[in-house]
């Protein structure tokens, strides 16, 4: 297992490119099972969630390819309707498959995604809203059995904004007979951006980028072309590094507009933004204030940069309150900050947030994704060497992030093998 050793104390400075959003390729990429043929997705990230898609397309006869950031993805031979529990449990967004396959194919046998590392993430949206569709379902040992004719619109009313839900129930209704109605539809921008690609397909929805989306079935789709959007949680990760190391930073290929609500916490804080349409431009000051955070739903501050805004945090002059309305136990980065020297306390789903107190490098233990950036941007501010266990996770979802850091001045090296 690889770690990264970072000697901290470097300010960021410089210019990178972020790249696409991971969360946006695992929603489009399952679109290619409504429709046989060819698709390109340019700027799709090299991440191992992605690959791990391609891996369980792939296991139901589907070809993927990946060069220089263009996925081409042939879907003329789908050959079976099942997502192993091997796929699912190494990334939940599997799940994403389960509403393609049982609109064009009828039938679907997806594994249940269980827990994951920050508690419960239950996929009921997912399956009552495929009920309604039409859709007969079973769980059986641990799997959703799905099977159905051809499906039929509904009115769909969330009770909870659900990225994954709303994203598999448009992905069952473009196919379905008639008109479904979601109300309370997420409008991430990765949902939006999989209403623009079924659109491009030949799909008919209207709403798109709203809480109430109207899908009018049609009968077949075709294979079309996208550009996957920028990461947003990438560009908001590099930016809090880049405040936290009091540095100064330019990404490019971002949409401003899509992490708004970090650019936002990061000018109270006392930094400087500069926005164009597809750059950023952070410049932080030698001091940062505390502010607090609440996460919420887009376009509220993203519960995936929890974590890195504790961190950020830590090292506020003063208290700060950092809260989780999404995930109400997204805390586990939080244990090993305060190895490193950072004084926050957990009540229920709030971190109280004492920054200010010096960091120090040690070895500290990635148990999730987001977690485990928060941990480097820990290191890249703590004085000495901080290794940070288990990057593995980070793979997931962040593409070259040492190199990408390291082009900013950081000394961040990933190394082979752990020591216990
Ligand atoms: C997506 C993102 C993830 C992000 C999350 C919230 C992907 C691949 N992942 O995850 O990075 O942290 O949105 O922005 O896009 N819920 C239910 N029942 C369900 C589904 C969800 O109760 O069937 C609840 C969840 O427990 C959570 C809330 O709804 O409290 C939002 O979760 P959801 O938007 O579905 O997250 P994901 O799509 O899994």
């Amino acid at each position: 297992m690889d770690k990264f050793v970072i000697n901290g104390g470097k300010r960021l400075k410089g210019r990178v490119a972020v790249s696409g959003a991971k969360n946006a390729s695992l929603a489009l990429m399952p679109a290619t099972l409504l429709a046989g043929g060819t698709y390109r997705f340019s700027n799709t990230p090299r991440l191992r969630d992605v690959t791990t898609m391609s891996s369980l397309l792939e296991s139901m006869g589907v070809v993927t390819n990946l060069t220089d950031s263009t996925l081409v993805i042939d879907s003329s031979n789908i050959t079976s309707q099942e997502a192993p529990y091997a796929h699912v449990k190494k990334m939940r967004a599997s799940i994403y498959v389960l509403g393609p396959l049982v609109a064009r194919h009828g039938r679907a046998k997806v594994s249940l995604p269980g827990g994951c590392a920050w508690g419960p993430r239950p996929v009921n949206l997912h399956i009552e809203a495929l009920r309604k569709l039409g859709a007969k379902i079973e769980l059986k040992r641990g799997y959703i059995l799905a099977s159905a004719g051809r499906l039929k619109g509904a009115r769909i009313h969330f009770d909870v904004s659900s990225v994954g839900a709303t994203g598999n129930t448009l992905l069952a209704a473009v196919l379905a007979k008639g008109t479904t109605i979601i109300e309370n539809a997420a409008i991430e921008p990765e949902i939006t951006a999989l209403a623009d690609l079924l659109k491009q397909m030949g799909a008919r929805i209207d709403g798109r980028g709203t809480t109430n989306l109207e899908i009018e079935g049609v009968d077949d789709l075709h294979p079309a072309d996208t550009r996957t959007i920028p990461d947003r949680v990438e560009a908001a990760t590099f930016l809090t590094a880049a405040a936290i190391t009091g540095g100064s930073l330019t990404l490019d290929n971002v949409t401003p507009d899509h992490f708004a609500a970090v650019t936002a916490k990061l000018h109270d804080a006392g930094c400087r933004i500069a926005v164009s349409s597809d750059s950023v431009t952070v410049d932080a000051p030698d001091s940062l204030l505390p502010v607090d955070v609440t996460t919420a739903v887009y376009p509220g501050f993203p519960t995936d940069v929890q974590a890195q805004w504790i961190a950020l945090m830590s090292v506020a002059k003063g208290s700060s309150v950092v809260t989780d309305t999404i995930y109400l136990d997204r805390f586990k980065h939080v244990p090993e900050l305060i190895r490193l020297g950072a004084d926050i306390r957990i009540k229920n789903n709030s971190a109280f947030i004492t920054g200010g107190k010096p960091l120090t490098g040690t070895t500290v233990m990635s148990t999730d994704l987001r977690a485990s950036a928060s941990l480097i941007l820990a290191g890249l501010v703590a004085e000495g060497t901080t290794e940070v266990l288990r990057v593995y996770h980070l793979d997931r979802g962040y593409e070259t992030i040492e190199a990408k850091l390291r082009i900013l001045g950081a000394d961040i090296n990933r190394s082979s093998g752990e020591e216990f």
